[in-house]
């Protein structure tokens, strides 16, 4: 088990992060937490893990910093997945949990290809759910100008990640995020 003082240290660490590419880091991590845990309550899981690997998720982001594009979808979730491994042993987590934390990190862009394992889709689920609630600080179009094209792939974007949270194992999962889903959709209408 995952103790509360090992949990505070985890979510410290991840709040360090938070100086990276902007403050959206923050808000978005903190978002996928709240949707992990949602999820779990709903549908089980083990929650010490789950919550470990929605504070953790994308810790690898700092390693990008200013160069977000080397850090986007693929690598990010590596980079997070070695940092965790580091800093949970550190605190002393064994090795059973920090495998199965890692292993989390590393499923949490899956998207149509759900993993079976219920920790792991769970983030995954959280993870789209957290794009469609958070303040978009951390998405690479914020506080651009946009074009009409822009518009065009963001809200294609937004309608694919609603797909993918709604072919998720989880079938309140889009209901929970149906209303910002369409706040923002309005608000990148092009
Ligand atoms: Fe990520
Ligand atoms: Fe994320």
């Amino acid at each position: 088990m995952i103790t509360p003082l090992q949990m505070q240290k985890i979510k410290d660490y991840s709040k360090k992060m938070r100086w990276t590419i902007n403050e959206g880091y923050w808000n978005h991590t903190t978002e996928v937490v709240k949707h992990s845990i949602n999820l779990q309550k709903k549908f089980g899981g083990k929650k010490d893990i789950i919550e470990a690997a929605a504070w953790l998720h994308d810790i690898g982001k700092n390693k990008g910093r200013n160069k977000l594009e080397d850090m986007s979808k693929e690598k990010h979730q590596i980079v997070s997945s070695e940092m965790a491994d580091k800093f949970m042993k550190e605190i002393n987590i064994s090795d059973e949990e920090i495998r199965k934390v890692c292993d989390a990190i590393l499923q949490s862009h899956s998207t149509n290809d759900y993993p079976a394992n219920k920790e792991q889709s769970i983030i995954a689920c959280a993870d789209k759910m957290a794009v469609l609630t958070d303040n978009d600080e951390a998405r690479r179009w914020h506080g651009k100008n946009l074009s009409k094209e822009d518009k065009l792939l963001i809200t294609n974007t937004l309608k694919d990640i609603f797909l993918h949270i709604k072919n998720s194992p989880f079938p309140s999962a889009a209901e929970y995020v149906q209303e910002q889903y369409v706040k923002k959709l309005e608000k990148y209408k092009a």
